[in-house]
């Protein structure tokens, strides 16, 4: 075996940790093909192939076992793809020769082929790269390893998956591999995403299936099970006796320019709500898993999706932001929201009673991301001088990372009053010169792990799914409308009004 195609093995045993042991990831090694479908889209530069450099860049993949290829029905000779993708890395203008050298090397990986997404000629082709890829590389010493990342509308996804099925699967006798990577929307419903499951199911088994949310790569995403249970403090507070209300936010200040085509069809809810923030919404509502085993983990994520209560309309606010009809690519009388306020209950013993508000929206004042738990009040109140704020947990997800506690102390001096202050733990500041890997990065190298911990399972989709199909088919039937708001604001006031209603206080 050449010397350095134990990268990624070196690498995972820098996670000699109890996530690495409990998830028994068994690092492997062999030729490692990344296939991404769809090279010439906007998904694959602006995230997929930044994330592909920035593992190679780390060490993570190696010259001497990884390849990339790059498939989409566009044209282009390996050169076109290899400079779209530098212009995406480098400021060629700006860049040092060390940097300009590293992404040269890094593109010299990349190889491109041009083929349809439903005709066996264009994957046999690509199937013969990649064995050539794979004789070269001498990897029937070890194990073939192929990752195809589906960078394509789910639209495609069927019929790609039936040819890599026929014609790219990995061939090694010795072991190895073939993973499939899907992106989101996957399905638009209930009975679209089960069918489309049913359809891809048939062809792969779930261990081959990664279904990504990105949210889920995220730095503190992925720090709510070790804050929820890593610390005796949270034990005993994290329940309806003393949480009063749960809001996940996701806020942009931009609108949906360039891809009102795409979001007209899907809306907020589908877009951001049901995926991204009800993922959050599991890590902050399961109960503690058994181990940190993937199965484990998404067992506890299902049993609170199916705690959900259905919604309630009356505990739904939708907007739509002025301007948006003017994005050519939108209809006229569209009734798409780029805003929803929605609340969600779950009927369990922890939780009763707690509203979870879900959030987000599309030109908003600012962009952020966060969840905020907030406590009720303190029992028997003495400090009468000044009205006594909530405690309330926040975790930034982003921008700027950051955990803190807003609790009430007394104000300095010689007045016993009280203020309210914070407990912070502001990343930028704790963790100088660390830096946070971007989540696609993250999900990538968990492929290549085989670790499907922040991959969404089948029945997940699927519970999630039954929680937002109601709302989401009386959206498209037009028995709900968006509210208008200016572009800019903090959306509809009557979603301020919700959250009152659903008990949050200011602090
Ligand atoms: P694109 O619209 O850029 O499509 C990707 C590629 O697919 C195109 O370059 C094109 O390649 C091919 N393609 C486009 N439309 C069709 C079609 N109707 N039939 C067959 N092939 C088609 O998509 P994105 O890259 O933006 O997104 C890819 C996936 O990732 C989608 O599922 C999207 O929802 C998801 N996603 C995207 C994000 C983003 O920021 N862009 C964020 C999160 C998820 P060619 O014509 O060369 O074959
Ligand atoms: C994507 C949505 O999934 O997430 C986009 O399709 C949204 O509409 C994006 O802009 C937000 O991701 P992030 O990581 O910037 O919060």
């Amino acid at each position: 075996m050449e010397s350095g195609q134990w990268t990624i093995e070196k690498r995972s045993s820098f996670r000699n940790d109890s996530f690495a042991r409990d998830n028994e990831n068994v690092p492997e090694t062999g030729c490692l093909s990344i296939i991404v479908l769809g090279a010439s889209g906007d998904l694959a530069k602006k995230k997929t192939f930044p994330a592909l450099f920035n593992l190679y860049r780390q060490g993570f993949l190696q010259s001497n076992e990884v390849h990339i290829f790059g498939y989409a029905r566009t044209k282009i000779s390996d050169d076109e793809l290899r400079n779209r993708i530098r212009g995406y890395l480098i400021n060629d203008k700006t860049a040092t020769k060390g940097q300009s050298d590293e992404v040269s090397d890094f593109l010299q990986l990349i190889k491109y082929v041009s083929g349809s997404y439903d005709a066996e000629e264009g994957f046999q082709l690509l199937d013969k790269e990649i064995s050539e890829h794979e004789l070269s590389k001498n990897s029937l010493e070890g194990s073939s390893r192929r990752l195809f990342y589906l960078a394509l509308p789910p639209s495609v996804y069927p019929s790609v998956c039936r040819m890599i099925k026929q014609c790219c699967m990995n061939k090694s006798d010795l072991g190895g591999w073939t993973r499939i990577v899907v992106e989101k929307p996957f399905g638009k419903d209930l009975d679209s995403a089960e069918q489309l499951s049913a359809q891809i199911g048939e062809l792969f088994d779930e261990p081959q299936i990664y279904r990504i949310d990105h949210y889920l790569g995220k730095e503190l995403v992925q720090n709510m099970l070790v804050l929820r249970f890593a610390n005796r403090f949270f034990l005993p507070l994290w329940n309806r006796d003393n949480i009063d209300n749960v809001q996940i936010v996701f806020r942009e200040d931009f609108g949906t320019e360039g891809r009102g085509g795409y979001f007209d069809e899907y809306g907020i809810i589908r877009d951001i709500i049901q995926n991204h923030l009800l993922q959050v919404l599991c890590l902050v509502g399961m109960e503690k898993p058994i181990s940190l085993k993937p199965e484990h983990i998404r067992d506890e994520k299902v049993k609170v999706l199916q705690s959900v209560l259905p919604i309630s309309d009356d505990e739904v606010v939708l907007g739509q932001y002025d301007g948006y009809r003017d994005d050519p690519t939108v209809p006229d009388h569209s009734n798409t929201p780029t805003f929803a306020t929605v609340v969600l209950r779950i009927h369990n013993e922890r939780w009763e009673g707690v509203p979870f508000i879900l959030k987000a929206g599309k030109a908003l004042n600012s962009r952020k991301a966060e969840i905020r738990v907030q406590f009720k009040d303190v029992p028997g109140d003495i400090f009468k001088c000044k009205k006594q704020g909530r405690n309330e947990f926040v975790i930034r997800l982003q921008p700027s990372e950051a955990i803190y506690m807003k609790l009430t102390v007394k104000q300095p001096g010689l007045e016993m009053s009280t203020v309210q202050s914070e407990l912070d733990l502001s990343y930028g500041q704790r963790y100088q010169g660390v830096t946070i890997p971007e989540a696609y990065e993250r999900l990538i190298l968990d492929t290549i792990r085989g670790d499907q911990q922040h991959f969404v399972r089948r029945d997940e989709l699927k519970a999630a799914w039954e929680i937002f199909t109601p709302l989401l088919h009386k959206i498209d039937n037009g028995e709900m409308k968006p509210l208008p708001y200016q572009p800019g604001s903090r959306g509809p006031a009557e979603a301020d009004e919700l959250l009152a209603r659903a008990g949050y206080v200011q602090t």
